[in-house]
């Protein structure tokens, strides 16, 4: 199969583009569409063997359930049943952050396939806020199953070259909308019902933080819940988002000492020798995160295309400096230790 990259840019392009999408999508193909987070590779998310499609194009186990766009956010209903006990906070959350990078885990519709949530009882749900992705969505008018267009365990593509070098022969389109606004998936929760205040447990952090999450409850990691008080989250495995070529992360420079006869790439933060990473060795490449003072939401936006520029420098590993922790540097965190996990 030819996979075609089309324009968005102008707005003639954006017509012939999106309708080329929707056709795809009611035929019940799949079409790699932007998000503001990372490309999405999308299919109607109410017809089973259209999101079967999405499946085989990532090689993605069937254990490892989807997240579902909708065109509007008033359309939540459609998909979820949102228990009484907290849908006044699910309303302010989705006031407050849709269309935006938060998922929501809800009890979900029978009217959603089981190939989609991998047959659990709740159904991951957001609005995407990217212009192109709203036109296909509105447009088509059903929701969307999209993960990230990547294949499965790989690193989640930020421009419609990304999604190419990935998916290239596996499927039919992919709208080009340029760079993604954030560079990392969304961050996921669960609202639990708790008084005085519910409960937040973020199962994946991503752009909204910790810090936008806390004036609508008691927000709580998911890594810091016993396990047992975990909610299911079977796609979330230890390792993800992992370039091919080996990666480590640092605790400190003091933890390299580089092996005669192999050669590293370095992951940068700031790219400031002062930090002490950028003299540990010759390094065989060098990404920078975040040039200069060190911004941890151009390091988001830099991550993914960072990790897949370094993979190709032929690097035996690629080394990674620590982010601080703080606002969407745990997300960058996250997505640097499952990368390092083999
Ligand atoms: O920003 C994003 O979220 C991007 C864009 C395309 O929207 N999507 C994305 O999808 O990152 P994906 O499939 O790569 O990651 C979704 C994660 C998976 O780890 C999956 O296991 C988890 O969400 N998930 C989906 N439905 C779930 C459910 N019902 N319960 C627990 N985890 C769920
Ligand atoms: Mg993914």
């Amino acid at each position: 199969m030819e996979t075609r990259i089309l324009p968005t840019s102008e707005p003639a392009q954006l017509n012939q583009a999106a309708g080329e999408a929707v056709r795809l999508l009611a035929a019940g193909e799949v079409v790699a569409l932007p998000t503001e987070t990372v490309y999405g590779l999308a299919a109607d998310a109410l017809n089973a063997t259209a999101v079967a499609k999405i499946f085989e194009a990532k090689e993605r186990p069937t254990f490892d359930p989807l997240i579902v766009h909708l065109p509007h956010k008033k359309d939540l209903d459609t998909v979820a049943d949102v228990p009484e006990a907290i849908a006044p906070v699910v309303r302010k959350l989705a006031e407050r952050f849709w269309p935006g990078p938060l998922t929501l885990l809800l009890p979900k519709k029978p009217c959603v396939p089981d190939i989609v949530t991998a047959g659990l009882p709740t159904v991951a749900v957001r609005a995407s806020a990217n212009q192109v992705f709203n036109r296909v969505a509105r447009n088509l008018d059903r929701p969307l199953a999209a993960p990230s267009a990547n294949r499965f365990g790989s690193i989640s593509p930020t421009s419609a070259a990304a999604v190419k070098a990935e998916l290239d022969g596996r499927i039919p389109l992919i709208l080009d909308d340029g760079g993604s606004h954030h560079g990392l998936e969304s961050t996921i929760i669960k609202v639990e019902p708790s008084s005085p205040k519910p409960r937040l447990i973020i199962v994946r952090p991503g752009p909204i933080t910790q810090d936008d999450l806390k004036e609508f409850g008691v927000v709580v990691l998911l890594k810091n819940l016993k396990q047992e008080d975990r909610p299911e989250a079977p796609g979330l495995l230890a390792s993800h988002y992992a370039p091919r070529t080996p990666l480590r992360l640092l605790d400190s420079p003091d933890d390299f000492i580089p092996e005669p006869g192999k050669s590293y790439a370095l992951l940068s933060y700031r790219g400031d020798a002062d930090d002490g990473y950028a003299d540990l060795t010759e390094w065989k490449g060098v990404h920078v995160l975040s040039p200069g003072k060190g911004k941890l939401i151009e390091a988001g936006v830099r991550l993914f295309y960072a990790l897949r520029e370094l993979d190709k420098v032929g690097a035996d590993e690629i080394i990674a400096e620590p982010v601080p922790t703080h606002g969407i540097g745990l997300a960058i965190m996250d997505r640097l230790k499952r990368a390092a996990t083999k």
